[in-house]
């Protein structure tokens, strides 16, 4: 028997061959955490093996747990827009999540999402890091908080670190920036416009860095 805390991750799913074909058909499969119970289907990375930028999400939503893709609803199309106004091509870029599973409740007929847990967090992180060295990337960006404390620690602030590329031992250069649900709660239109330029401002700047 495994040790009890490899037993409750992915890492005793992970394939032999770490090529990200190889990776995303293991991950089909996995039961790493609780979260596959209740999806749809894992929601891997996708993009080019030899991106040069990988954006790094939460956790699949609504429809991209129904599409198996990442990044396909709302947030990606704002994901997409901004991407473009920034210069960036998704199609050279890798984007993947944190947590490969939609974990969400239920709300009347919706499937409303629910923040992944440390645990979670933890339980899916082999994913990535395994999409990580496989892609190489000269940049990773993080969207939102989940996806930095998976990389940085539960004690990464965003608010407090947007936008600053950071050495991290083990990992090609971070930068975190919000996450694209978060522009679109925003309570104003001239919020959200803000909101959207600083986004933009940092997708910029990852830019200008690979
Ligand atoms: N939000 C995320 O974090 N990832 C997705 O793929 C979609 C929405
Ligand atoms: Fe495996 Fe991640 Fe899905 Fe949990 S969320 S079952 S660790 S792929």
């Amino acid at each position: 028997m495994p040790p009890v805390q490899q037993r409750n991750s992915a890492l005793d799913f992970l394939p032999q061959r770490h090529d990200l074909h190889s990776l995303g058909e293991a991950a089909k499969d996995c039961r790493g955490c609780d979260l596959y119970r209740n999806a749809t289907q894992t929601v891997f990375g996708e993009g080019r093996p030899s991106s040069v930028i990988m954006f790094v999400g939460e956790q699949p939503g609504d429809q991209e747990d129904m599409a198996g893709q990442p990044f396909v609803g709302p947030a990606g199309r704002l994901l997409d827009a901004c991407m473009v106004e920034a210069g960036i091509d998704r199609k050279a870029a890798y984007v993947t999540n944190a947590v490969k599973h939609f974990k969400w409740e239920p709300r009347g007929k919706r499937r409303i999402h629910k923040k992944p847990s440390m645990r979670e967090i933890a339980a899916c992180r082999p994913w990535l890091t395994a999409e990580i060295e496989a892609v190489k990337p000269r940049l990773i960006v993080c969207l939102g908080s989940t996806a930095a404390q998976s990389l940085l620690g539960p004690s990464f602030r965003v608010t407090k670190n947007r936008g600053r590329i950071m050495d991290v031992a083990g990992y090609p250069p971070i930068v975190a920036t919000v996450h694209p649900s978060s522009i679109l709660r925003a309570q104003t239109d001239d919020d959200r416009e803000r909101e959207r330029q600083l986004f933009i401002a940092d997708l910029v700047a990852a830019a200008r860095h690979v």
